[in-house]
């Protein structure tokens, strides 16, 4: 089993995007329960909310059902529970790095180190428009889509046939 804990802010647009996406992903790829997927924030405002409304709806568009994801912040035992911590942007990833024990095991990165463009984060869409929130659900697709891949990849690797 590999477990993989998405991190953004505020828990409520980017992260609980990129749990939702990926559930759906691993389910069509026959990967569910193989790999778990979870999400937190740094932050602590919203804890116990539901994803943002323009989270909600733009997932929605794109067949991704959100709307039973509840906030939570990063927590110690999840450096216990996660082999992977992938963060939304560089903020993200330095809190996360920030709070790690120092024998932590797993895999901390930024998300977007496993899709093919050159960005490197994906864009706090909390206090803009429309376009910030579809640009969210097409970074976390393709790098979810890369995720998958490298993963069955590296199983292939591991147990050739
Ligand atoms: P997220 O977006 O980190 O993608 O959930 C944000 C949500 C809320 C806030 C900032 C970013 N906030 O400042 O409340």
């Amino acid at each position: 089993m590999t477990n993989v804990l998405f991190v953004c802010l505020g828990n409520i647009c980017r992260s609980p995007t990129a749990e939702g996406v990926m559930r759906k992903k691993l389910q069509q790829a026959g990967l569910s329960d193989t790999i778990k997927v979870d999400s937190c924030g740094t932050g602590s405002w919203h804890v116990g909310s539901s994803p943002d409304e323009r989270t909600i709806s733009m997932a929605e568009q794109y067949g991704y059902d959100l709307s039973e994801l509840r906030a939570r912040k990063l927590s110690a035992n999840d450096y216990l529970r996660f082999d992977y911590i992938l963060a939304m942007d560089t903020r993200n990833l330095a809190d996360v790095i920030k709070t790690a024990p120092a024998d932590f095991q797993g895999e901390i990165k930024l998300l977007l180190d496993f899709a093919p463009g050159d960005e490197l984060e994906v864009p706090d869409p909390y206090f803009g428009g429309e376009s910030g929130f579809l640009r969210v659900i097409q970074l976390i697709e393709a790098a979810c889509d890369g995720f998958i891949s490298q993963y069955q990849l590296n199983s292939s690797i591991d147990s050739p046939a």
